[in-house]
């Protein structure tokens, strides 16, 4: 039997296919997973090693963040091998050679952004996680989403397409900055955040 359809229902049926394999590919084929140098847990630096946040992360006297410790600073508690892979990985490849762990963050905004932790933490006293979600709690380093067009992190887009978001922490671009500075009743200058 040859069965005709009307033409609108065969062109429906072609698109929404043809819409939902770009709507679940494009997202796979724009990003590519990029491993981070070494498997860092924080959950094992908080349970194990006691350390918290502050003891890694803190904010310097001058106000600037430190970000992520050099690795002469992992170097008191991991200087000989011999207890994990990844702790030999750390030794072999790092700390005795001396050489900075090629750290990947998730965070990372492109160049022309400015963004200074100090006025979120000291005067806004925001949470971590507010903006960083539970990382800091995390068994495994997470695994860096690259855009493949822009280089830069999946987080500076967000996670969806659409931008819907499941959480508060989903994404930071401009709009976002902008979104919690209002909501705190500032209203910033390009300059503020693009030097
Ligand atoms: C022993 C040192 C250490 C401690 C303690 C520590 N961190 Fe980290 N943190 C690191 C290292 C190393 C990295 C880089 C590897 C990674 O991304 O997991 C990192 C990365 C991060 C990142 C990723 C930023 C990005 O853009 O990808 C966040 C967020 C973070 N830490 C938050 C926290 C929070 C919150 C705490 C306390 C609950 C904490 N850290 C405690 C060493 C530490
Ligand atoms: C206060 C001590 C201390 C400091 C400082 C410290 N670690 Fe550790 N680290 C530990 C302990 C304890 C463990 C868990 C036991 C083990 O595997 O040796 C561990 C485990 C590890 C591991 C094994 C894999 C895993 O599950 O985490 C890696 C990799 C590691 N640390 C990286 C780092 C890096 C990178 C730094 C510097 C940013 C650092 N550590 C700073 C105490 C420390
Ligand atoms: C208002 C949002 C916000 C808060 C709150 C915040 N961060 Fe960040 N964090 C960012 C942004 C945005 C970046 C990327 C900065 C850049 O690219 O210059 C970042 C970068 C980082 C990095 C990567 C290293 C670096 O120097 O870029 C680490 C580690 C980190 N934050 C840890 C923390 C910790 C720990 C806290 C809590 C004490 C915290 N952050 C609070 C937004 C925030
Ligand atoms: C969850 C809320 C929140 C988010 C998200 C946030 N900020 Fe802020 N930011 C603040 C608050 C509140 C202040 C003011 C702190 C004070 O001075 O009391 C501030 C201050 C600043 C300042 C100091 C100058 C000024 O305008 O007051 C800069 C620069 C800045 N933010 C950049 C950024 C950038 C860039 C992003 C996005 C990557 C961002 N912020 C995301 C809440 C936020
Ligand atoms: C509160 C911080 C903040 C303020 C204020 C701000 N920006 Fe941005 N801007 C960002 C961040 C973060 C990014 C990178 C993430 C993104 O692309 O959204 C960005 C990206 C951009 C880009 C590249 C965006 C793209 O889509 O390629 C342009 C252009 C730009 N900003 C212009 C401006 C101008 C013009 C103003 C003033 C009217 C301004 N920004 C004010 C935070 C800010």
């Amino acid at each position: 039997m040859n069965l005709k359809l009307p033409a609108p229902v065969s062109f429906a049926a072609g698109l929404a296919p043809a819409l939902a394999a770009g709507w679940l590919l494009f997202p796979r084929l724009l990003y590519e997973e990029v491993p981070q140098p070494l498997p860092f847990s924080h959950e094992a630096h908080a349970e194990a090693a006691g350390t918290t946040c502050d003891g890694c992360h803190a904010l310097g006297p001058d106000g600037r963040f430190a970000g992520v410790p050099r690795v002469e600073a992992c170097a008191g508690c991991h200087a000989e091998k011999g207890g994990s892979p990844g702790v030999d990985a750390l030794v072999e490849g790092y700390v005795t050679p001396g050489r900075e762990v090629p750290w990947l963050f998730a965070a990372r905004q492109p160049d022309n952004v400015f963004f200074p932790h100090a006025p979120h933490l000291a005067l806004a006293k925001l949470e971590c996680a507010r903006c960083h979600g539970p990382q800091g709690k995390s068994a495994e380093a997470r695994p860096f989403a690259r855009n493949r067009i822009s280089g830069e992190s999946r987080d500076v887009w967000g996670p969806s397409i659409v931008r819907r978001k499941a959480n508060a922490w989903d994404g930071m671009k401009m709009a976002d900055c902008i979104r919690c500075h209002r909501e705190a009743g500032r209203e910033s200058a390009c300059l503020d955040c693009h030097k």
